[in-house]
């Protein structure tokens, strides 16, 4: 499993960068991303459709052979050739990835994962920690407090400062995204049904800990921002799901620059 992050700094991005790398997406992808009014959001999507592209070249495909397909609920993967339309030839084994992205973050988890093609069950879910716009951390917690069970609420209110009960509320709903996300099912699932307790690290789905479930925490941090970041992969087996801590060795975890990455995607990409 490898995660891949992007910062990306709206100021630092060229308008020049945003428009040549745009060129180079398939009709679809362009049409979504002239869709956002703020460029910022156009930027972010761009940069997370190069991730998977650029995974695609490390395996030797040309750009004009790389095919993307959705599930019904939404979920990007690479179409192969089990797929019934589209093709993207020489992707073997193949390639399970999944793109997440907030504010000044883009980030892509792939694996080798074989479960549940075509998209196979693997998410991960990136936030920046901070509390939106005028709430205090009392009325944030308010708000989205029907989201969460019993439990989380009581870790939330019983931590020792507003930062700690902020970084569990964090981890707690990336890795409710990143369960849901895995699964394909998107904003299609309760999530009350999946609790995570970022002090034991402890996964549940339905009050159980789910089997052959992996979930990897990870940090990113630029300046004064931090993000928390949660993989969720079905790994099969069947011992009780892990958790990775954030504070474990992470091999797997590389952090980019946006201008440099996409100035060098569309480097080799052409
Ligand atoms: C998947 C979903 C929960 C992500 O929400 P989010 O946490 O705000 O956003 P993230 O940045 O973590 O993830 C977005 C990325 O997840 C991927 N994604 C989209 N649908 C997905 C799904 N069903 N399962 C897993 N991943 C999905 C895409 O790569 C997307 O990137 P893009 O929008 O730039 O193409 C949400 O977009 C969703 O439920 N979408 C599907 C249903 C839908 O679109 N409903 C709208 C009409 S009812």
């Amino acid at each position: 499993m490898q995660v891949q992050a992007i910062l990306y700094e709206p100021a630092l991005f060229p308008d020049e960068l945003y428009q040549r790398a745009l060129l180079l997406l398939d009709p679809e992808s362009s049409a979504r991303i002239k869709r956002f009014y703020r460029r910022e959001d156009a930027c972010r999507t761009l940069i997370g459709r190069f991730l998977p592209r650029m995974l695609l070249h490390a395996r030797g495909v040309a750009l004009a052979d790389m095919k993307f397909a959705a599930t019904e609920a939404g979920k990007p993967y690479i179409a192969s050739r089990s797929s019934a339309s589209f093709t993207t030839t020489g992707v073997d084994p193949s390639i399970a990835y999944n793109v997440s992205h907030d504010n000044g973050l883009i980030a892509i988890v792939s694996s080798a994962n074989t479960h549940n093609p075509p998209a196979f069950t693997i998410g991960v879910d990136v936030m920046k920690v901070r509390i939106p716009g005028r709430e205090t951390f009392t009325s944030f917690v308010e708000t989205v407090g029907d989201q969460l069970t019993t439990l989380e609420r009581r870790l939330i209110s019983s931590a020792a400062n507003e930062q700690i009960g902020l970084e569990r509320f964090f981890w707690m709903w990336t890795a409710k995204e990143a369960y849901t996300k895995a699964l394909g099912l998107g904003l299609g699932f309760d999530f009350r049904r999946v609790e995570f307790d970022p002090a034991l690290d402890v996964l549940r789905v339905d009050g159980f800990v789910p089997k052959g479930w992996k979930l990897s925490k990870f940090k990113v941090i630029h300046g004064a921002d931090v993000y928390q970041g949660v993989v969720a992969e079905f790994v099969g087996g069947d011992d009780d799901a892990v958790v990775i801590s954030e504070l474990d060795p992470h091999e797997w975890l590389t952090v980019l620059n946006a201008t440099s990455f996409i100035q060098s995607a569309i480097q080799q990409l052409t």
